[in-house]
């Protein structure tokens, strides 16, 4: 149990003295009941509280899928660039919010924003293996000669081998290649494909786990997700059901995110 009025000021930003005032003007909403006593003890995982309308809980962490635009950076401050937390809706947002797992400023797709650090450190661990999938469009036409370099573990700086990753080309799309990652490198996937004499024009991350992005959410739009989807983030994938299931939504790709 703690107290409603720093439970609220944790969750959603305001200020330990202007929540004095939302107390007092009736907008703080208990399990149907109006409160207005700021000591008043709630208990996140099964009280139902309501600030100024917005839905803080039943559920204790915040779990969400951003469709990341061009031009954002995945960290929660940055004294140079918008970051993707100030996309985070006013209804969805709390301090603690983090993205988990990065991708270049430059990258779009799939961000997995959360406040839960047990859930993204079991994401992100290549020890977990959890996949990572990306639909690139290369500079020059694949070749099918990348698929052994980067099953092998290719080699992308001096002492930096990659773990045996997966490409396959995309059929009919001379430019566009599928990679599956077990892991996370600075450039990664950039710097494999420079490694194999290309390089990568556009990058979009299509899916984490087992959970591909909802090819309805709008670019730089964000989506709470269910705790089914939650769960699919860390489970296993497997690489050619994930490149099926990429063929069949790649012209929704396409057409609502610009690939
Ligand atoms: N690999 C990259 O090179 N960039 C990203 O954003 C993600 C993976």
């Amino acid at each position: 149990m703690e107290r409603a009025d720093k439970y609220i000021c944790s969750k959603t930003g305001i200020s330990r003295k202007e929540i004095r005032d939302i107390f007092k003007n009736g907008k703080i909403i208990i399990n149907g009941i109006v409160i207005k006593d700021p000591a008043f003890k709630v208990n996140p995982a099964q009280d139902c509280v309501l600030a100024d309308g917005i839905k803080l809980s039943y559920r204790d962490k915040t779990y969400i899928m951003l469709n990341k635009p061009d031009g954002y950076v995945c960290s929660t401050r940055d004294g140079r660039s918008e970051t993707v937390i100030s996309l985070v809706p006013q209804q969805m947002y709390n301090k603690d919010l983090f993205p988990a797992g990065r991708l270049d400023k430059d990258s779009r797709g799939f961000v997995f924003i959360t406040d839960d650090g047990d859930l993204a450190h079991r994401m992100l661990s290549p020890k977990k293996h959890v996949a990572k999938y990306y639909l690139v469009r290369l500079a020059s036409d694949y070749k099918e000669s990348y698929e052994s370099f980067f099953e092998e573990g290719i080699r992308i700086g001096e002492d930096e081998i990659c773990l045996p990753a997966r490409v396959r080309g995309m059929p009919g799309q001379p430019r566009y290649a599928f990679v599956e990652l077990y892991e996370g490198k600075f450039h990664q996937v950039k710097r494999m494909f420079e490694s194999v004499e290309n390089s990568v024009e556009m990058l979009f991350r299509t899916q984490i786990g087992n959970l591909s992005i909802d090819v309805e959410l709008g670019v730089g739009e964000c989506l709470e997700m269910l705790h089914k989807d939650v769960e699919n983030l860390t489970t296993s994938s497997d690489f050619f059901e994930s490149f099926e299931r990429t063929k069949e939504k790649f012209w929704a790709y396409l057409i609502n995110n610009k690939l």
